[in-house]
């Protein structure tokens, strides 16, 4: 941002006849106040600058301009608005070209498409993502982009949210020329010297009339039924396809006008605040204690060891990464197993004609499968991913200090285990740690990295850049039983569960999930992830459970038949002939039935909302404790964690955004209700009844610790 020392975010010279206007306003030029003041000032010195016979808008740094200043949304708008510097750049009455040699995203794409003419050079990348936060283009995108690259694509463009290449951009019809280089002044001189030459005016996107409007039209409203259907509650897609519509339908004010409210009306809703928080929560996560202080170490020969369902994602999200892998199992049927789960990712891509034999065979040159310990000596960093056992892990663990170089980075994906007690059985505690994927590993975004004792620091930035190399969204986590995603979901787990044995059936709990934005209900997970898993952890905590607190066995009685959900054809649902959307199943009904009765429980009715209540606020009170015990280092931290590990919609922002939007004070009333029906699992976070008793909230805590 400019202050009074600082060079001005928008600067303006002459090169002969040209006026290059430079945007500079670090890290990627986005439209602040003072860059929206600095371009309209720019455009009108211009146009009564005789002299000049053109202007070339440019940004510096690696991005053109990345769109509007998304921090300025939620405050009072200050102008000029990003609309009226978009008119007042088409209506120069100069030739106005932009040159475009990176980020031209949002409304730094509005700018481009307000420019008379557009270059593009070969790293442009060209979108108008405003969707993805909760938006819509409000700068004469939704009416600009369909008249120059016709409606269909033009909204397929905005409800993707998708960058095009300058080569797509181009073809696109929304970039006239495409140049080779980097340096898009000199580019972009020569541009504009290219079209003077031929005699080129102004030319306005506005005036282009858009063709065959009864096919625009017809194609529309198909857009728009699909678009319901897919949204999934979502608010910005519909009005999307309403803002393209008024585009074929109205004159180009007055499509602008429907433009402006539409998108003051995203601006304001809750969706918008979650899907922002999102986006800048993803990029706080790696700001970590240790990153100012521990370089990370090198790496670029990893082990793997497990080839199972976990060691096969990770070995394949390592070789994605440009990691050379050497995958270690028990014997040679459990490697060929491995090698084999390996393969099947990269033949599927084949089959879908997304990967050629050869680009395979390329990335496979880089995998050793082996069976000895003895073929890890020199590699850099090793993730076991065997059996969820301790002893099986402290073996494994003992052989990997035997055999591995000083130096290496000794990593657990254990799902609950005690990481400290992985790293004891070693000499060298300080190069142990977690790095807890998710399943498909190769596919799931989450890395919780979990950060045990005795590690070093520099271990924990080397687990960070592993995870940006493998293009992961990391969080970092403290060592307790489930680490931060699975601790907090047994306890809402848990509560699904009372809900179910107090009248709710499954089915009902999965719709009223599926309704507040979940792809799918806590049941249908348990499905598809195999009933088995989550029975074998609760036969391993039955020892340790207080005898005191509710325990609902209807899981287990489902268990007992052997019925682990889809792989068995039966789980909570009837899943006949490999179907994959489950069906409701009378006889689980009969069961949740037997056990309420044997447990003299009159079942009563539950709507949709209460049992998000109570869903809802088992999570943000574990997560309070989470918070509260440092395991999560910010309330960010636990969000992100549930938007990209657990499915939680993005819309909402994560458990303790949606808390904070909520208002902790109901959330906390609700947990004192609940209270009155059982006191030990309904005992409210110290942290949550601190912050409502200050009149703060979850964010106030992100903030304090950035
Ligand atoms: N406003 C404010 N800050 C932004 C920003 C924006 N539009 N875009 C990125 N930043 C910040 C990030 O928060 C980050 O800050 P930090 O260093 O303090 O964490 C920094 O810029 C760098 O961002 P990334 O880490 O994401 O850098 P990358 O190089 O990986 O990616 C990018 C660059 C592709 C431009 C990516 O940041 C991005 O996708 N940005 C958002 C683009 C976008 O959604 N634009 C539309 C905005 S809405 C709009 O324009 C409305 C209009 O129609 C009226
Ligand atoms: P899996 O049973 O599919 O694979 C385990 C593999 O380890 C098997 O192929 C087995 O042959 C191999 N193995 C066992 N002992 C070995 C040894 N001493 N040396 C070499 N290989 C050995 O199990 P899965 O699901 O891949 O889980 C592995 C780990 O990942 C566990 O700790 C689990 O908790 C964790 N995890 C699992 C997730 C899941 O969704 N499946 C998600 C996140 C973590």
């Amino acid at each position: 941002m400019s202050s009074a020392a600082e060079a001005p975010v928008v600067q303006t010279r002459r090169d002969g006849d040209v006026l290059v206007v430079s945007i500079n306003n670090p890290p990627v030029n986005a439209l602040g106040q003072a860059v929206r003041a600095g371009l309209l000032a720019a455009i009108e010195q211009a146009d009564t600058d005789a002299g000049a016979r053109a202007v070339l808008i440019v940004g510096e740094g690696k991005a053109f301009i990345a769109g509007a200043d998304i921090r300025e949304f939620g405050k009072t708008p200050q102008p000029p608005s990003l609309p009226e510097v978009c008119n007042r750049i088409e209506a120069s009455n100069k030739l106005v070209v932009a040159s475009i040699h990176g980020a031209a995203l949002g409304g730094g794409l509005e700018v481009a498409l307000s420019a008379h003419y557009r270059v593009a050079l070969p790293a442009a990348k060209l979108g108008l993502p405003e969707v993805s936060l909760g938006l819509l283009p409000g700068a004469g995108g939704t009416q600009r982009a369909p008249r120059l690259m016709g409606v269909k694509a033009a909204a397929d463009l905005m409800l993707s949210g998708k960058h095009l290449s300058a080569k797509a951009a181009q073809a696109a019809g929304l970039v006239d020329k495409l140049a080779e280089g980097e340096d898009p002044v000199a580019t972009g001189l020569a541009y504009v010297q290219e079209l003077l030459a031929q005699g080129a005016k102004p030319r306005r996107t506005r005036d282009i009339e858009i063709a065959d409007k009864p096919a625009a039209l017809a194609e529309l409203d198909a857009l728009a039924a699909e678009t319901a259907k897919k949204s999934r509650g979502l608010f910005s897609p519909l009005k999307i396809v309403e803002c393209v519509r008024a585009a074929v339908e109205l004159p180009f004010d007055q499509g602008l006008a429907q433009e402006r409210a539409s998108f003051m009306e995203c601006l304001a809703s809750p969706q918008r605040a979650g899907l922002i928080h999102a986006f800048f929560a993803e990029r706080e996560t790696a700001k970590i204690p240790e990153a100012k202080a521990a370089q990370p170490r090198h790496f670029s020969r990893i082990a793997v060891i497990g080839g199972g369902t976990m060691g096969a994602g990770i070995t394949v999200s390592a070789l994605d990464a440009g990691l050379t892998v050497t995958m270690i199992e028990r014997d040679a049927e459990s490697i060929a197993r491995g090698q084999a789960n390996v393969e099947k990712v990269y033949n599927g891509l084949i089959a879908k004609g997304r990967m050629t034999e050869e680009a395979k065979a390329a990335i496979m040159a880089r995998y050793t499968p082996s069976t000895s310990y003895d073929d890890i000596r020199d590699v850099d960093l090793v993730i076991e991913a065997v059996f969820e056992d301790i002893e099986v892990k402290k073996a494994v663990f003992k052989e990997l200090d035997r055999v591995c170089k000083r130096g290496a980075v000794l990593a657990t994906n254990t799902s609950y285990l005690d990481i400290d007690a992985i790293a004891a059985a070693t000499s060298r505690p300080q190069d142990v740690i977690g790095l807890h994927f998710f399943s498909p590993a190769n596919i799931m975004k989450l890395l919780e990295i979990v950060v045990p004792a005795k590690v070093a620091p520099d271990v924990v930035t080397t687990a960070f850049e592993l995870a940006k190399k493998m293009k992961k969204v990391p969080v970092r986590a403290g060592v307790c039983d489930g680490f931060i995603g699975n601790r907090i979901l047994a306890v809402y787990k848990q509560a699904a569960d009372y809900i179910m044995e107090d009248g709710a059936s499954p089915y009902e709990i999965d719709e009223a999930v599926r309704g507040f934005g979940y792809p799918m209900g806590p049941f249908q997970v348990t499905d598809l992830a195999g009933g088995d898993i989550g029975w074998a952890t609760r036969k391993r905590r039955a020892a340790t459970r207080d005898p005191k607190a509710r325990y609902v066995e209807i899981a287990d009685r489902i268990c007992e038949r052997g019925w682990f959900g889809q792989k068995t054809g039966r789980g909570f649902y009837l899943y006949p002939q490999g179907a994959r959307v489950g069906q409701p199943d009378p006889e689980v009904l009969a069961i949740v039935d037997a056990e309420r009765a044997k447990k003299g429980i009159t079942p009563r009715k539950f709507t949709a909302d209460e049992i998000m209540r109570r869903y809802m606020a088992a999570m943000v009170n574990e997560g309070a404790k989470v918070l509260e015990e440092g395991i999560a280092l910010r309330p960010l931290d636990i969000d992100v964690t549930f938007l990209s590990g657990y499915g939680f919609p993005r819309f909402r922002g994560g458990p303790m955004k949606w808390a904070d939007m909520t208002g902790l004070p109901k959330v906390l009333a609700d947990i004192r209700e609940f209270a009155k029906e059982d006191a030990l699992f309904w005992k409210p976070a110290p942290l949550l009844e601190k912050l409502v008793a200050e009149g703060r909230d979850f964010d106030s805590l992100n903030k304090s610790a950035a």
